[in-house]
């Protein structure tokens, strides 16, 4: 039976002659095999160890001659079946990705806002002095301006017009605050103006747990007549429980920004520990006069807060270089 098997495959001059072989010989219905398996039971109980061993070699041998007559037949013309192919098997599952954890924050926080009327506005990554500084009230010599503390753009070009790579000063930066915005607004619209921005800022910090060169801030800014405190703190109270819950408690605690007075850093207490956001104050009138707002007429407040830091609360993610890293094992989490 097994020469006999091994000259039907062999003959076999096409893959679906060689099927044929296949299911006669080898078929788990009707295969001479089965055939043969079937008459172990009526076997001698002494003799049977000695039978299977054959039957085995003897499944081997057919097996083999079989992979042998189709390796023959797949290296020519297999009569266009590829019996390498299984369409029953289940397919493979294309990886598909999905937007970044702090993207869908700032889509959340977006909408958050949105609710309460706050629309979204943009300003450039690279900035000038002038936005990022200068119109927020903070002078030349404010140890803010450090070299140090910011990511200075030195081009060729700026530093032979200064004359000196001491004349940083007219040297555009990546923004280190979403506070540039405030300003680009109010250059542009006149109040009320009700407007957050969302976007990335850069300090040349070393990164730690809760540290990065590159995060986000959503910078909030409401200007109109008789604007409070009071209405800061309902504000971020609201935006708080909406991200949150409605267990979140707010505490403000005084503070300095050149571009607020008076200033605040603004702390939830959410599960059982305060953590400071951000700040927040009201808008110094010299920040109005920079874009030609009557800071008689006019009041404000603005806030800016940590996206990441919203975003690693909400989600309980402890280091913020994992936000960072382009680990699939991280970001598929969210
Ligand atoms: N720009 C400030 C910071 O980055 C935060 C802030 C925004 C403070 C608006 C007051 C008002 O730390």
């Amino acid at each position: 039976l097994e020469g006999e098997a091994a000259a039907a495959f062999d003959s076999a001059t096409d893959a679906e002659a060689l099927e044929e072989a296949r299911v006669r010989y080898l078929g788990a219905k009707k295969g001479a095999l089965k055939d043969v398996q079937k008459q172990m039971g009526g076997i001698d109980p002494s003799d049977r160890k000695d039978a299977g061993i054959r039957l085995n070699a003897f499944k081997a041998n057919v097996q083999t001659a079989f992979e042998e007559s189709q390796s023959r037949l797949g290296g020519g013309d297999s009569g266009g079946i590829d019996l390498t192919f299984d369409p029953t098997l289940p397919g493979v599952q294309p990886a598909i990705g999905h937007i970044h954890p702090i993207t869908q924050t700032i889509t959340h926080l977006t909408e958050i806002m949105g609710r309460m009327g706050f629309e979204a506005a943009e300003g450039p990554e690279v900035e000038d002095p002038h936005h990022n500084f200068v119109a927020l009230n903070i002078p030349e010599d404010h140890p803010a301006r450090d070299p140090l503390d910011n990511f200075y753009l030195s081009t060729a070009a700026s530093l032979a017009a200064s004359g000196s790579a001491k004349g940083i000063e007219g040297t555009q930066l990546l923004r280190s605050q979403t506070s540039t915005v405030q300003i680009r607004v109010m250059e542009t619209q006149q109040p009320p103006i009700r407007v957050i921005s969302l976007g990335r800022v850069y300090r040349p910090d070393a990164p730690d747990a809760t540290h990065f060169p590159m995060f986000h801030q959503m910078e909030g800014l409401y200007v109109d007549r008789n604007v409070t405190m009071a209405n800061l703190k309902t504000v971020l109270r609201v935006f708080a429980t909406n991200y949150l819950g409605d267990d979140v408690e707010i505490r403000f605690r005084p503070s300095f920004f050149p571009f607020t007075e008076p200033s605040v850093e603004v702390d939830f207490f959410w599960n059982g520990t305060w953590i400071e956001f951000g700040g927040a104050g009201m808008v110094d009138p010299a920040v109005f006069e920079a874009v030609g707002y009557d800071p008689e007429v006019y009041s404000g407040f603005a806030f800016g807060l940590g996206v990441e830091r919203l975003c690693m609360r909400r989600h309980s993610v402890t280091d913020i270089r994992d936000l960072y890293s382009g680990d699939l094992r991280f970001l598929s989490q969210f």
